[in-house]
């Protein structure tokens, strides 16, 4: 199937021990620090964690996860394929992420980003996250700094009308 098709079907997904060879290709294409494979088992272990993947086809061409600590959600990584960028992959893993965490009962998200992350900001910033501080020298790598990003308060109408019109835009429902 070509990856481009407009009939190409994109599913999301939990992340299960058999994706973490997959998942870890991607991450090497996509940030310079990377997790263990002993990281990820451990990750699909932790009750508070939830991690999901996004299938094109049955390939797995993107992943992410986050925490929900009490009414928190954590996006602790996000990451889809380096060649199939910008076809609305990496939102609809955000939108189920979100969604999840919702339904465990997170009224507020939270990430970090590099400040020269612009894609991955735009993205954020569709779905509502504000800047609200830097954390300096953040990533080891390069000494970069990261934005911290929130999303207040999830249970707004405002907001909910947000989330909701972009799912549908994505074509999913609207919870
Ligand atoms: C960030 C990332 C996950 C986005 O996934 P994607 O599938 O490429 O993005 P999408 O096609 O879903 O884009 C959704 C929105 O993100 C923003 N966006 C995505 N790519 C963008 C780009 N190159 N420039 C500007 N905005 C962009 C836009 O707001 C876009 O919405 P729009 O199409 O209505 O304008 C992807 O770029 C990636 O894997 N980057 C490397 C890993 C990374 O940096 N992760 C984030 C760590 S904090």
């Amino acid at each position: 199937m070509n990856p481009f098709s407009e009939t190409a079907v994109i599913a999301i997904r939990p992340m299960l021990n058999l994706d973490i060879e997959a998942v870890s290709k991607i991450e090497k294409q996509s940030f310079t620090t990377f997790w263990s494979t002993q990281a990820y088992v451990t990750e699909l272990t932790n009750p508070n964690a939830l991690y999901l993947v996004a299938t094109l086809e049955d390939r797995l061409v993107g992943y992410g996860g986050l925490w929900v600590i009490m009414d928190e959600a954590h996006i602790t990584t996000i990451a889809v394929e380096a060649g199939l960028r910008g076809k609305k992959i990496g939102e609809r893993l955000l939108a189920e992420m979100l969604l999840a965490a919702q339904k465990r009962g997170a009224s507020r998200s939270t990430l970090e980003v590099r400040e020269t992350n612009d894609p991955a900001k735009r993205l954020y910033e569709k779905y509502g996250f504000e800047w609200v501080a830097i954390r300096k020298a953040y990533y080891s790598d390069n000494n970069e700094n990261a934005d911290i990003l929130w999303i207040n308060d999830m249970t707004t109408s405002e907001w909910r009308r947000r989330f909701a019109a972009n799912r549908a835009a994505l074509g999913l429902p609207p919870s």
